[in-house]
């Protein structure tokens, strides 16, 4: 049985604290939050749990195993840092810390402590995301061409991040995973409309190895929530709608092909492909559970494959490098 802290009971947290409660291999023993009002609401909910706002008192307790940190991404770093030092596995929320500097040093404590550290990239334990890979990895799509991603929707304005910091870590972590590679370059536009400063939209054009482009639209000002990515092959395309409820992908036998060969411009033909619209069947497992058991499995001495903290500090260095490009007015970046 792995005992748990989750540090942060505001809008996410309390998701944590219901999977961790209900998976039969771990136990929720504390709640810390600074507001005493958010652990009021809490312990209405789980009387059983000890509610703290000291964060020392979670870090003395040789019975708790791993924490969770689900508190705003500025305090990531402090946070999770006397955790380590604490000798406690930490589970902490994207963007694993607000910078790089931050993370290279989260990672070299959390080695020279033995425990380990993973970060909350949440879609890489989806059935959707899962799908999309397999189907790259076998070759389905033929090559790919480009991705393009739009996570879209009216708030919720962050406090201490930009849309960018706040959003784009989904799309990042889902590309660089079913890619397998990380961007080799990137250029980012954006804007601050409602708070000076605080960039409330931003286009992100990211290069990955062999000519693969992806391009993310991140906003906090769309009066429709979007959740659609696709994935353009010479094969197929894929579209993953993460709004819908029972078609989350779509395959679509769809491209174009050109003629080998071919000298002058007459001889130049397009064959267009319309074929079928595929819909696989996808697990409904909760993604969340996925992950909180992939924690498990990691405190327990299990490797860790996926949401590493490695793949944290990666996306935080694309993030740092795509404010770069904003505020250099979409300059390219080079990542490698
Ligand atoms: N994976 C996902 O899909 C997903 C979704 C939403 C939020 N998040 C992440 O979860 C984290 C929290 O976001 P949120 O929307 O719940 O924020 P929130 O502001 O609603 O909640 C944060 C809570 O942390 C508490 N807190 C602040 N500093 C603290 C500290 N030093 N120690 C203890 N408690 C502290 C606050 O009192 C608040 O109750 C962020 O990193 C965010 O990026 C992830």
């Amino acid at each position: 049985m792995k005992r748990i802290a989750v540090i942060g009971c505001g809008y996410w947290g309390p998701n944590f604290v219901r999977i961790f409660t209900n998976l039969p291999e771990s136990e929720v023993k504390y709640c810390c939050d600074l507001s005493e009002k958010r652990l009021e609401q809490m312990k209405l909910l789980y009387p059983h749990i000890h509610m703290t706002t000291n964060l020392d008192e979670v870090a003395a307790d040789p019975e708790v195993d791993g924490v969770v940190v689900a508190t705003p991404v500025r305090s990531h770093y402090p946070v999770a840092k006397k955790m380590i030092e604490a000798g406690k596995h930490c589970l902490i929320e994207k963007p694993l810390c607000a910078s790089s500097a931050e993370g290279e040093d989260l990672l070299a404590l959390a080695r020279k402590h033995g425990v380990s550290v993973m970060v909350g990239h949440t879609f890489l334990f989806t059935a959707a995301v899962n799908k999309v890979k397999d189907l790259l990895d076998a070759g389905e799509l033929g090559e790919i061409y480009y991705v393009n991603s739009t996570r879209v929707n009216l708030g919720i304005f962050q406090e201490d991040i930009n849309v960018v910091w706040d959003l784009a870590p989904h799309d990042i972590s889902i590309l660089n995973y079913v890619f397998g590679a990380d961007p080799i370059s990137v250029s980012a536009r954006g804007r601050s409309y409602i708070r000076d400063g605080v960039e409330d939209m931003a286009f992100i054009t990211l290069e990955y190895p062999e000519g693969k482009m992806a391009h993310v639209h991140v906003s906090w000002l769309d009066p429709n929530k979007i959740r659609r990515t696709t994935f353009v092959g010479s094969q197929k395309m894929v579209v993953y709608d993460d709004v819908q409820q029972l078609e989350k992908i779509r395959i679509f036998d769809k491209g174009v092909d050109k003629q080998p060969h071919y000298e002058t411009f007459g001889e130049f033909h397009l064959a267009y492909r319309f074929g079928d619209i595929f819909t696989p069947k996808l697990d409904d497992r909760e993604p969340l559970k996925a992950e909180a058991s992939h924690f498990i499995e990691t405190m327990e001495g299990g490797k860790s494959t996926k949401a590493t903290g490695g793949e944290g500090l990666t996306v935080v260095r694309i993030l740092e490098a795509a404010c770069d490009s904003l505020r250099k007015k979409g300059a390219l970046v080079q990542l490698a």
